[in-house]
Formats: structure tokens, C-alpha cells, sequence
């Protein structure tokens, strides 16, 4: 396939407010071996990406600029590096970048280069920008509750913050792993966890007694927010796991007490890709879409997301 020289890609010259993005005419990157170019269809905009560009990772993202914007995708592969095998130009893959190796351009642009072994075969779905919402928060909703959280049929599971992005992906895979899941929101967002098929949809701003409530085998919170309080709602030996960094130092006091709280940091699985994948041509997820921005919207796309408070996610389409 004919490919152009340069393309528009998100950048940022230093830490900063949004208004330090800069949509620029760049070169479109070369795939290294093991990696894939990809012309993107859609990237989501996540926390993370707000964060590490107002510099809350610069000692791990390190101080060279420009530096680029977006983590996950869904795109086209439209050349190979060296040694790839296991996906043809053609094919239409979404995956993870992971904010360690961000280049001088991200997802949020219209080509990007991925790692081979990042990238799962995406849905096959009309809506591919849609789908773009999730390689990030499903990996992440599935590895904690599968994996840390071991949820199984029947057990009952409150999933906190559950109208965000990672938050209303959790709903959904905890139904289909089989248990019986109950949300925390913003009362404004209830409507929305009830639609996403919850037994119970709690607000945060008034929760009830847990003396009046069945306990829960597994917690997910998704927020960080003043997470202790949400202890009292376990069963004996339930088990309880957050992923927001502000739930650090619950998970640090805890650590020797009967409700322990884990922190789960995502990995990038191509076979946990592949897993949402099917879970959405199956119907049992659905990407809960917020907005869609054009890529030369992405300092809007970024202050909406640093709000933490969107419904679901939003994807920015360049
Ligand atoms: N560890 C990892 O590997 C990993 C991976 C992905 C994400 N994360 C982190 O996980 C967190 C969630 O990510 P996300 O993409 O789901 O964020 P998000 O889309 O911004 O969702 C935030 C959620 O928090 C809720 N919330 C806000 N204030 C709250 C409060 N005071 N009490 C309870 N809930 C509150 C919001 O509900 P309302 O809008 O209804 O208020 C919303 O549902 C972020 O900190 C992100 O950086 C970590």
C-alpha cells in the first residue's frame, strides 16, 4: 500500500495544561523489527494520558520532547518491520502501546507503530472507533477481575467508580464471568450502571448501612476515592483490588489486615485482547461511548477526561 511521507500527529513540547498539545505535520514513523505500522481508525483518550502529559511520570517518562500522545488503538496495518509473523498488512488489530516506549507521536495520530506482540485481531464490528474505547480499561477490568480478584459464577461483586471507562467495562466482564454485580457512581450515573445490567446501582453520595447489605465476595474500585470505606462492605475472606493510584496508601495500611486491598497494574495480553474482542462480537460488551473528538480537538479530548467524571470513555478519531 502506498503510505505518505508525513502525517498529523498529537505532540507536546513540555509538561503542561492541555493547551501544550499541538496537532503537527510529522513524519509517519517506521515500523522497527517485531513492530507494526498502523493507519489508525480510532484511539480513547485515558487518564493516564492527561497525567503523564501535565508531568505527574516525568521521572519515568524522562524529560525528551516532543513527546506524543494516545496508548491504545484500533487500526489497520499497512507495513511490517522486520521478523513479524503473526499479522498481515490488511488486517485490522487493535492493542495497547504502553506509555514506557511513547515516541515523538502516540496513537492520537494517523499512523502509529506497535509492537507485534501487542496487538490482538480487533472485533468485527461496524463501529471500530467505538471499539477503540477499550484495549486499555478491558484489559485492565479483566485482569483484575479474573485474574487478581478470581471472580467466579454465583459470587456477588461491587464494582466501584462503575460508570467510567474501566469501571462500566468491569460491569459487563463480571457478568460474564458469571457473578451477580452490584455499582458504585455518581447518582446522576445510576440510570446508566442499571442499563448496564447491575442488581444494585449505589451512590456514593449516600451509601447505605452495610449492616442492610448482603457483603460482597469481591470489591473492584476504580477510583482511589477514600477507598477504606468500602472494606466494611466484604464478606469474610472476600477479596478486594484498585487500580487508581490514589488508593495507594489504603492498599499500603491494609497490608497486614484480614481485608487486605491489592493494587493491580495493567499488562498488555494479547490473549486478554483477544477475549474482549470475542466478548464483543458476542454482544455480552459493549463500549460505552461518551464523546468522539476530531484529532485536532485532542486539548478538549484531554481536559474532558481529567474531569473523572466522563460516562464511559471517549475516542478521538484523527
Ligand atoms: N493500574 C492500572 O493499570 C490502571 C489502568 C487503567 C486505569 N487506571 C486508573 O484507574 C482509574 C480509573 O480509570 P478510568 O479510566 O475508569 O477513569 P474515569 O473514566 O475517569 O472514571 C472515574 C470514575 O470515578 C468515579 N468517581 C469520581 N469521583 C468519585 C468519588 N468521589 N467517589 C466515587 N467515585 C468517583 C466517576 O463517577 P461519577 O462520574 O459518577 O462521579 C467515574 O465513574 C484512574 O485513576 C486511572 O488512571 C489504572
Amino acid at each position: 500500500m502506498n503510505r505518505p511521507q508525513t502525517m498529523l500527529g498529537a505532540q507536546y513540547f513540555r509538561y503542561g495544561p492541555p493547551e501544550v498539545l499541538q496537532v503537527n505535520e510529522v513524519p509517519v514513523p517506521e515500523p522497527r523489527p517485531k513492530e507494526l505500522l498502523l493507519r489508525v481508525i480510532a484511539c480513547s483518550v485515558n487518564r493516564a494520558d492527561a497525567i503523564a502529559r501535565s508531568g505527574g511520570t516525568r521521572l519515568t517518562n524522562g524529560p525528551r520532547f516532543p513527546k506524543g500522545t494516545g496508548v491504545d488503538v484500533v487500526g489497520e496495518v499497512v507495513a511490517r518491520g522486520g521478523d513479524c509473523s503473526r499479522h498481515e498488512v490488511g488486517d485490522v488489530v487493535w492493542g495497547y502501546v504502553g506509555m514506557a516506549t511513547m515516541g515523538t507521536t502516540g496513537t492520537a495520530a494517523q499512523y502509529a507503530t506497535i509492537d507485534e506482540g501487542s496487538v490482538s485481531r480487533a472485533p468485527r464490528v461496524d463501529d471500530l472507533p467505538a471499539a477503540a474505547a477499550l484495549p486499555l480499561v478491558g484489559m485492565t477490568a479483566l485482569q483484575a477481575l479474573r485474574n487478581r480478584l478470581t471472580v467466579r459464577t454465583d459470587e456477588r461483586v461491587l464494582v466501584v467508580g462503575a460508570s467510567g471507562g474501566v469501571g462500566s467495562s468491569a460491569v459487563q466482564i463480571a457478568q460474564l464471568l458469571g457473578a451477580e454485580v452490584s455499582s458504585v457512581s455518581g447518582s446522576d450515573n445510576r440510570e446508566l450502571c442499571r442499563a448496564l445490567g447491575v442488581a444494585q446501582a449505589y451512590s456514593y453520595e449516600a451509601l447505605p448501612d452495610p449492616r442492610a447489605v448482603t457483603a460482597f465476595d469481591a470489591i473492584f474500585d476504580c477510583t482511589g476515592v477514600d477507598i477504606g470505606r468500602y472494606r466494611r462492605y466484604l464478606a469474610p475472606g472476600g477479596r478486594m483490588a484498585t487500580i487508581a493510584p490514589g488508593g495507594l496508601p489504603t492498599v499500603l495500611g491494609s497490608s497486614l489486615s484480614r481485608r487486605r486491598v491489592s493494587f493491580l497494574p495493567v499488562k498488555v495480553v494479547p490473549d486478554d485482547l483477544a477475549w474482549i474482542a470475542s466478548a464483543v462480537e458476542s454482544g455480552g460488551l459493549r463500549p460505552v461511548i461518551d464523546r468522539r473528538y476530531p484529532l485536532a480537538d485532542i486539548a478538549r479530548a484531554h481536559e474532558y477526561v481529567a474531569t473523572a467524571h466522563t460516562r464511559g470513555k471517549s475516542v478521538v478519531i484523527p
